[in-house]
């Protein structure tokens, strides 16, 4: 072993970080290195053995070869040695942090182990426990109810077309003879968005859009969204309508009846009666509110059907031949008949449902009774 004096200047060099208690002023040599170095391994692998866990070896990671470790000051500082003892120390101290390092790795690698096992017990799966199962989606009642409508009429013949739910002035109310001083317009609670623009108050509109792109004959059914400044257990400000439309040659008010009831006792089952009785819209003369039998009472009356025994399920008529000077065709021509429903009231109607706002609520305990 090489010895060498060092002088008092080195040795306070040395001492500066307060790490070189060995080099004190009395033993300047490289002995005393060693043997500090020694105490640290000694140190080290005693403690070594105590650790139980990843967290605990890091503390002694960092305690004996962290920043502030006695070894890894050494090592920075190694410049400031004299040159006789340089090479000693350097190799010494690396060889006592390899050491240092290798040990912290090997003990390292048995917690990961440990520590993987542990998890793969934990996650392990339970292949005997039943699964969860998620919620499967479906159609809203409503939309199940406007496909099968459509079914209905479809197999009647009709076709399925669409018209714009912000309409004009014009198609809602003007076209479909209902002037600005008409007194029925104050019956829709229209939701306007400037003098002549406004939210749909009816499917009804789409009629005069088909006519004026459309030669008869026509027979069409207009699903869709209408809006009306309402709300209370019967009334939303959105709900859905299907309008119906038929314009040919001859077409008469029997064709109005068959087609209505056939679709009624279609919705609501063949035992249903079915009634026509006068009512006033602008734009079909005659008109008829259509009737189906209160399947809660049978007919005797009861809170349902307010006492009547009757329960409507929409409106109707034959097309005004007015609405045809509007479109271009012409009444001594052609003739047809109109009709128009809500489909939450047809729901509530065929369910028992009491409060159309139950549609709109999102409360899953009711949609996913259908
Ligand atoms: N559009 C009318 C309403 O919303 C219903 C209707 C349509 C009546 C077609 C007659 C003919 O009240």
């Amino acid at each position: 072993m090489q010895r060498s004096e060092i002088s008092k200047q080195e040795a306070k060099i040395l001492f500066r970080d307060n790490t070189y208690k060995i080099m004190s002023k009395k033993e300047k040599n490289i002995d005393q290195l060693e043997k500090k170095i020694k105490t640290e391994l000694d140190n080290f692998t005693r403690e070594l053995e105590t650790v139980k866990n990843l967290i605990e070896l890091d503390k002694i990671r960092t305690k004996y070869i962290g920043k502030k470790s006695f070894l890894i000051k050494t090592l920075k500082n190694i410049g400031d040695l004299p040159d006789d003892i340089k090479p000693i120390a350097g190799k010494k101290s690396n060889t006592a942090r390899n050491k240092i390092e290798s040990d912290i790795l090997k003990k390292e690698k048995i917690f990961k182990n440990i520590e993987y096992k542990n998890k793969l017990r934990k996650e392990s799966i339970d292949l005997s426990l039943p699964g969860r199962s998620t919620g499967t989606g479906r159609k809203n009642i409503i939309s199940q109810v406007v496909e099968e409508i459509e079914e209905i009429f479809i197999g009647m013949g009709f076709e399925i077309a669409e018209g714009p739910e912000v309409e004009t002035d014009y198609y809602n109310f003007e076209a479909l003879n209902t002037p600005r001083d008409h007194p029925a317009r104050s019956l829709h609670d229209t939701f306007f968005i400037s003098e002549n623009i406004l939210l749909r108050t009816h499917t009804s509109p789409v009629q005069i859009r088909y006519m004026e792109s459309h030669k008869p004959p026509l027979l069409i059914i207009v699903p869709g969204k209408v809006y009306r400044r309402d709300y209370d257990v019967s009334h939303t400000p959105m709900f859905t309508q299907i309008e119906g439309l038929v314009i040919d040659k001859g077409i008469n008010f029997g064709n109005l009846k068959w087609t209505l009831e056939t679709f009624a006792h279609e919705i609501f089952g063949k035992d249903r009666k079915v009634r026509f009785r006068p009512h006033y819209f602008p734009f079909t003369e005659p008109s008829a509110e259509v009737d189906v039998s209160c399947n809660i009472c049978g007919g005797k009356g009861c809170r349902v059907c307010s006492g009547s025994g009757w329960l409507e399920i929409l409106g109707a008529g034959m097309v005004d031949p007015n609405l045809y000077s509007f479109v271009g065709y012409n009444p001594e021509e052609v003739s047809g008949f109109a009709f128009g429903m809500g489909i939450e009231r047809i729901c509530m109607l065929r369910y028992g449902i009491d409060d159309l706002r139950l549609f709109f609520e999102n409360d899953l305990r009711f949609i996913n009774q259908f």
